[in-house]
C-alpha cells in the first residue's frame, strides 16, 4: 500500500525545507570558502576520559579511562551524579552558576531584574525564542537585509514574515529602522502587517557580512527600539573572536539596555566547540523563566555531560586559561584572515569586485561590481540581473573547483546586487591561497564572457 504520508504533516512541518547552510557543505572535490564550520586547530578537547561501572564485576567495580588522575577527580565531585540526573529547565546548578557568573562579568545589563538560561545552542535558543515572542502566521520581525539564513528558514515554517533594514559597514542603520517603523501603517510593503515584534541582530562579525557595530551605532539602535517598542535579540556566537589588536573591549546591547528589551544568545560554539550544543541566553525575567517552562517539556536542558566538561575545562584552565585560550583562537583565525585577505589581493580582480576587512568572525564580503555587469537583458529587473551576475559567478565557480556562499542566500528580500560570503575558518592554508586563485579567474572569466 502507498500511504501518502505528507497528509499528515502539520503547516510547520509541511514548510520545512533543508537548510541552505547545510547545501553549503562542500561539494565533491571543490575547495570550500562556504561552509563556516571552525578549524579542529580551535577545539581544545583531544581526549576523555570516563570512569564506569563494568558488565564484568556485574556493575559493581568501576574501570577508568587512561587519565586515572581525571578518573579520580571526577568520582570525587557532586557535579557527576547531577549530570547523569534528570534536571530542571535551568540545567544543572553547577553550570548555570558558572554561566551567570561569565554574563555577569562580561555583559552585565543596565537593569535589575535580569537572568541567563542555559540553551543547547544559538540554533535551538533561536528558535525558543521565536516561540516565546511570535504567533504563527500573525507576527513580524525586523532583521538586517543580508542576514543568517538559519534565522529565515526558522521564521518560515512559523509564517513568520520578516522585513529587511539597510545596513552599511558599520552595520544596521537606525535611521532607516525608524523610518520602516514610523512608516510602518501607511508604506504598502507593510500596511497590511502587524507591526513588529523585534529586530534580530547579529553586531559583531556579521553573519554574512562581516561587520562590526560600533557603540554609537548600538546607542541608536536602542533609541529607536525603544522609541517603537520593539525587543532586540542579539546574536553574538563571533564575539570572541577578535581579530585586530584594539584594547577597548567590545560592549554587548545589553549595556545599552536600561529597560530588558534585549535578549542575548552567546555561543560555546565558535568559542569552544560547536559539537557540545550549549549556548547561554540573557534576558529580563519573565522572558527567561518562560523559555525554562518551554524547556521543561522538551529538552529539558541542553545535554549535561556537556555542560559538565565544559565546566570541568573552566575549572581546570581558571579565568587565565580560558583568557589564554581565546587570544590562542583569535591568533589562528587572525592569520587565516590575513592569509585570505593577502590572496584576494593577489588574485581577485579588484575592478570586478572588492571586499572588507573584518575585525571579528569569520566571514568576509565580496561585493561584485555591478557597474562593471551592466545589464544585457531588457526583460530582466536590475535586482533579477544582478542575482543571474551572481549565479552565473557562482557555477563558474564550481566549474574551478572552488564554493562561496552566495550572497543570495542571506538576502531578505532579493536586492539589487551580487556578493559572496567568504570564510577562512576552516580551509587550509594552501586551499585558501589557491581557492581564491580559482575565484579570480571565474569572475574574470563570467566578464570575459558577457563583455568581450
Ligand atoms: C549568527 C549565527 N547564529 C547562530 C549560529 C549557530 O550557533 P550554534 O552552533 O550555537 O547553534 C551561527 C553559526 O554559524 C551563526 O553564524
Amino acid at each position: 500500500m502507498t500511504v501518502d504520508w505528507d497528509k499528515y504533516l502539520s503547516d510547520e512541518a509541511k514548510l520545512r525545507l533543508p537548510s541552505v547552510m547545510k547545501m553549503a557543505a562542500r561539494t565533491r572535490g571543490t575547495i570550500s570558502f562556504a561552509s563556516g564550520l571552525p578549524h579542529s586547530d580551535c577545539f581544545p578537547m583531544k581526549g576523555l576520559s570516563i570512569k564506569y561501572e563494568t558488565p564484568e564485576s556485574n556493575f559493581k567495580k568501576c574501570a577508568i579511562g587512561s587519565n586515572e588522575d581525571l578518573a579520580n577527580k571526577l568520582e570525587a565531585d557532586d557535579e557527576i551524579y547531577e549530570a547523569c540526573q534528570y534536571m530542571s529547565g535551568r540545567g544543572t546548578t553547577f553550570f548555570d552558576k558558572w554561566c551567570h557568573s561569565y554574563i555577569e562579568k562580561l555583559h552585565k545589563p543596565a537593569y535589575e531584574e535580569w537572568d541567563t538560561l542555559i540553551q543547547a545552542g544559538g540554533t535551538f535558543s533561536l528558535s525558543a525564542i521565536l516561540r516565546l515572542l511570535c504567533n504563527p502566521g500573525e507576527d513580524t520581525i525586523l532583521a538586517e537585509e543580508l542576514t543568517y539564513p538559519c534565522f529565515l528558514e526558522t521564521c518560515k515554517p512559523l509564517r513568520v514574515k520578516v522585513f529587511p533594514v539597510k545596513m552599511d559597514e558599520d552595520g544596521v542603520i537606525p535611521e532607516d529602522m525608524d523610518r520602516v517603523l514610523t512608516n510602518w501603517n501607511t508604506d504598502k510593503k507593510t500596511r497590511d502587517f502587524k507591526k513588529p515584534k523585534f529586530f534580530y541582530s547579529m553586531p559583531v562579525g556579521q553573519n554574512p557580512s562581516g561587520v562590526t557595530m560600533n557603540a554609537s551605532r548600538k546607542q541608536g539602535l536602542l533609541d529607536v527600539c525603544r522609541k517603537h517598542d520593539i525587543i532586540i535579540v542579539e546574536d553574538d556566537p563571533y564575539y570572541h573572536l577578535q581579530l585586530n589588536m584594539e584594547t577597548e573591549e567590545i560592549q554587548s546591547l545589553l549595556k545599552f539596555d536600561r529597560d530588558g528589551r534585549v535578549i542575548r544568545i552567546d555561543s560555546f560554539s565558535k568559542m569552544l566547540m560547536p559539537g557540545m550544543r550549549i549556548s547561554i541566553v540573557t534576558a529580563n525575567k519573565t522572558f527567561t523563566q518562560k523559555l525554562t517552562m518551554s524547556n521543561e517539556l522538551s529538552i529539558h536542558s541542553a545535554a549535561a555531560p556537556s555542560q559538565f566538561i565544559v565546566y570541568m575545562l573552566m575549572q581546570e584552565w581558571k579565568a587565565a586559561g580560558f583568557r589564554q585560550w581565546l587570544d590562542h583562537i583569535q591568533d589562528l583565525y587572525r592569520k587565516r584572515r590575513d592569509v585570505l585577505l593577502d590572496a584576494f589581493e593577489k588574485h581577485l580582480p579588484a575592478d570586478l569586485c572588492t571586499w572588507n576587512r573584518p575585525s571579528y568572525g569569520m566571514f568576509i564580503w565580496i561585493k561584485i561590481n555591478m557597474d562593471r555587469f551592466p545589464k544585457l537583458d531588457a526583460d530582466k529587473s536590475d535586482v533579477e540581473w544582478a542575482a543571474k551576475v551572481e549565479d552565473v559567478i557562482f557555477e563558474q565557480a564550481l566549474d574551478e573547483e572552488i564554493q562561496l556562499s552566495k550572497g543570495h542566500w542571506f538576502m531578505i528580500d532579493n536586492l539589487n546586487m551580487a556578493g559572496f560570503r567568504a570564510t577562512y575558518a576552516c580551509a587550509s592554508f594552501d586551499d585558501l591561497y589557491h581557492g581564491t586563485e580559482r575565484f579570480g579567474k571565474a569572475i574574470r572569466q563570467v566578464h570575459a564572457k558577457l563583455y568581450d
